[in-house]
């Protein structure tokens, strides 16, 4: 076990992500519709917050060059991916070239782009933004939302959602 029990003690940064690894979450592509053009990252950290007012959350970095373009743009939409999409979830995790290159979207009520056969997808507005440590932590207003189910696409190879735990990817076994 490690601790940082005082004011400004520093913790051991690997044991922290090792540790928090071991929480397994789902995959989402926070997106935006900016002026410049489509932004969009990779974020782990979503959560849904309240249910009236209908309220999600996310906690993007402050060093993060999408969210700082998409930070005052208003909205932005959660796409939850599905289990065939974790390349997606690599390229909206780096830092190179144009992310959207040859990846199919919609829009929505917001504008923001919705990624094609994702597994679900939540358009909001932005509520509160607040600082906490080194990320934001984003409280959006949910305006419009859904799901794949019921959505013809023969050409999805997906059974459920994308997993990421212990920095890796998986699937949801059993669905
Ligand atoms: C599975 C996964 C989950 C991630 N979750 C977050 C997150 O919740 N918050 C965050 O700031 N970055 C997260 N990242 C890292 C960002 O996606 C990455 O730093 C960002 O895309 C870098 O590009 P940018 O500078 O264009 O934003 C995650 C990466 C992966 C692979």
């Amino acid at each position: 076990m490690t601790s940082g029990d005082g004011a400004g003690d520093s913790m051991d940064g690997r044991e922290f992500r090792r540790v928090l690894g071991h929480y397994p979450t789902g995959v989402t592509v926070v997106t935006a519709a900016c002026p410049g053009g489509p932004e969009g990252l990779t974020i782990g950290s979503f959560t849904s917050v309240s249910l009236d007012p209908p309220l999600v959350s996310f906690c993007p970095g402050h060093d993060s060059d999408s969210w700082t373009r998409m930070r005052d743009v208003g909205s932005f939409c959660v796409n939850v991916l599905a289990d065939d999409q974790a390349d997606l979830s690599s390229t909206f995790a780096s830092r190179t070239g144009d992310k959207f290159r040859g990846v199919s979207t919609r829009v929505e009520s917001t504008g923001a782009p919705v990624i094609e056969g994702c597994f679900a997808w939540i358009d909001c507005r932005v509520e509160t933004v607040h600082t906490a440590g080194d990320h934001d932590i984003v409280v959006g207003r949910v305006v419009a939302l859904g799901t794949a189910e019921g959505v013809a696409d023969p050409g999805s190879t997906t059974n459920g959602p994308l997993v990421f735990f212990k920095g890796s990817y998986g699937r949801v076994a059993g669905l």
